[in-house]
């Protein structure tokens, strides 16, 4: 993914995260290898997305935001007729932008349309991506990130899922 490096970092992470995710939340070997695989390709979209837009150092305008918010469903049409990826890594494609309350998108589904596997991308996506490094910020402290996500907790995240994460990112990386 030479077309942006931070894209690629992110998606290694997010890969790896949700991979230990599963393996705690008790899926077999053979899922936790396709949720760890689909962890890489969730945001393949970005691909077609202007490289301007996706490195722009400032916030973004709500024009520049809409061609963004196109990423999963372009991730999902890239990867739709591959016959070696199951429903659920499509679907990590698809809907890992998707929120409990049905504010998420591409489409706005609620908490019972969206696949479980979904949900767990959901919730190191978002843990990944305030512990690194942006342009335009420095990386949060985990206590920092788990208080913003915990507000989000059952609106925009699974709860049971973020609790999970939460015990194990204290277990695994304890500073
Ligand atoms: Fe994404």
């Amino acid at each position: 993914m030479q077309h942006d490096y931070a894209t690629f970092t992110h998606s290694a992470n997010v890969a790896f995260y949700a991979g230990i995710l599963a393996a705690e939340l008790g899926y077999d070997t053979d899922d936790v290898q396709k949720i760890t695989t689909a962890g890489l390709l969730h945001d393949l979209g970005k691909l077609k997305i202007n490289q301007r837009i996706l490195r722009t150092p400032r916030k973004l305008t709500s024009e520049e935001f809409e061609i963004i918010k196109s990423h999963p469903t372009l991730g999902f049409e890239q990867l739709a007729f591959r016959e070696d990826l199951c429903e659920g890594q499509l679907m990590m494609v698809y809907q890992h932008h998707e929120r409990l309350d049905g504010g998420g998108y591409p489409v706005g589904v609620v908490d019972s349309e969206i696949h479980p596997w979904a949900k767990i991308c959901a919730v190191v996506d978002v843990y990944e991506a305030l512990t690194s490094f942006r342009p335009y910020r420095s990386p949060m402290p985990k206590e920092k990130v788990f208080e913003i996500m915990r507000r989000e907790s059952g609106k925009s995240f699974d709860p049971e899922l973020l609790a999970c994460w939460i015990r194990i990112t204290n277990k695994i990386w304890d500073n």
